[in-house]
């Protein structure tokens, strides 16, 4: 089989999609490649995520991949999030085909992008903390793949 039982799971019923009103934080990424957006939402009190959401207009294993990375950031430290990888997330997975590999950036890439937006939001330069992000990953995102 082609996909893991794990991401037919939560692509079949993602967790945490919608939007957060108000939100602390707000990350949109994009692939231009295959045109998928990834849109994060944050609710941060006192360095933790307290709550997380996001909405993705792509393919089912961007579906899945933001459904399990808003499952791994709930609840956690800024720091702890921010440590999160694609490579956790396809682990957590139980795997992705090869070529799918670079939706799992996406989810990545959405969860610094909104932290790195809180910070922004605070009068916080994120870039010494959250390091640089490929701008929306606009342009090449080969070289994820
Ligand atoms: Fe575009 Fe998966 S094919 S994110």
């Amino acid at each position: 089989m082609l996909y893991s039982e794990k991401v037919m799971e939560h692509f079949a019923a993602p967790h945490n999609v919608g939007e957060i009103e108000n939100a602390d934080g707000i990350g949109e990424v994009g692939n231009e490649k295959c045109g998928d957006i990834m849109k994060m939402y944050l609710k941060i009190n006192t360095g933790i995520i307290e709550d997380v959401k996001f909405k993705t207009f792509g393919c089912g294993a961007a579906i899945a991949t933001s459904s399990i990375a808003t499952d791994m950031i709930k609840g956690k430290r800024i720091e702890d999030a921010l440590k999160l990888s694609n490579k956790a997330v396809v682990e957590a997975l139980d795997g992705l085909p090869p070529a799918k590999v670079h939706c799992s950036v996406l989810a990545e890439q959405a969860v610094k992008t909104a932290i790195a937006d809180y910070y922004r939001k605070q009068g916080i330069d994120p870039t010494p903390i959250v390091g640089e992000i490929p701008e929306h990953c606009h342009g090449d995102c080969s070289n994820h793949d």
